[in-house]
């Protein structure tokens, strides 16, 4: 996966090369995610950023009101017929991409060898392609912000790029970019009373939320 990653933001780096001005996030960190995970699962190229929109479109919503939009769920139907039909072409062309090694899978449970349905595999693409675009979008959006508010912080990194894994761990940290998984605690909270005297509430299982602090003072 790296060689085709790479390729391709050397590619949009390439067309950004001598530009003064340009929008770090619509031609560059929107673009390029979905083109690397879109090009791993066989999606051709020419309907990648498609995938992108349409995921923008089921992802919007409206300010304080957390239901799928009208156009949301158009998107989700269009982008759920595009890839049945991606799939059904892949049956009958099989290919060396990931769709055509899930076609190719056998599974084996309960003694009996099985293949992904087209609703296995088409609910697998779909996951992966938003899953993992929209999340490095905004944790590079995220990035050009805190270090244009940070310059030192940014100093140290371009002086030092041995740095930069430790930069992109901070900044999932500091300002998570995927905050809307709900989730909750099968395990009882745990209180307690710190040195300061303030009391702390402690729940363990908080998944999506990790710029918030684990133990909440009240
Ligand atoms: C900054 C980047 C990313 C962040 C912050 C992020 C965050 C998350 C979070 C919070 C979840 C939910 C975990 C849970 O259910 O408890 C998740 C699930 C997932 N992510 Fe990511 N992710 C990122 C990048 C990626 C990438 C690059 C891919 C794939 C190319 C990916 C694929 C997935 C998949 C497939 C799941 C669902 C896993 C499952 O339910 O079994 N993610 N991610």
């Amino acid at each position: 996966m790296e060689p085709v990653a790479g390729a391709v933001i050397r590619g949009f780096l390439d067309d950004l090369e001598g530009e003064v001005h340009f929008d770090a996030v619509a031609d560059f960190a929107a673009p390029f995610p979905v083109e690397i995970i879109a090009a791993v699962l066989g999606v051709p190229e020419a309907d990648r950023q498609q995938i992108r929109h349409w995921t923008d479109e089921i992802l919007f919503r409206r300010p304080n009101d957390p239901s799928t939009t009208p156009a949301g769920l158009e998107a989700l139907q269009a982008r759920r017929r595009y890839f049945h039909a991606l799939v059904a072409d892949k049956r009958a062309h099989p290919g060396d991409d990931m769709i055509g090694s899930l076609i190719a899978a056998e599974v084996t449970a309960d003694g009996a060898t099985l293949r992904l349905t087209d609703v296995e595999i088409v609910e697998f693409a779909t996951l992966l392609a938003s899953a993992g675009s929209e999340t490095v979008t905004k944790l590079l959006g995220n990035a050009f912000v805190l270090f244009h508010r940070n310059p030192g912080e940014w100093r140290k990194v371009v002086d030092d790029p041995g740095r930069i894994p430790n930069a992109v761990e901070e900044v999932l940290r500091y300002w998570a970019p995927s905050q809307y998984q709900g989730r909750y605690s099968l395990a009882w909270p745990r209180y307690s009373v710190d040195e300061a005297g303030c009391r702390r509430v402690t729940m363990s299982n908080v998944a999506g939320f990790a710029n918030v602090p684990v133990g909440v003072g009240s």
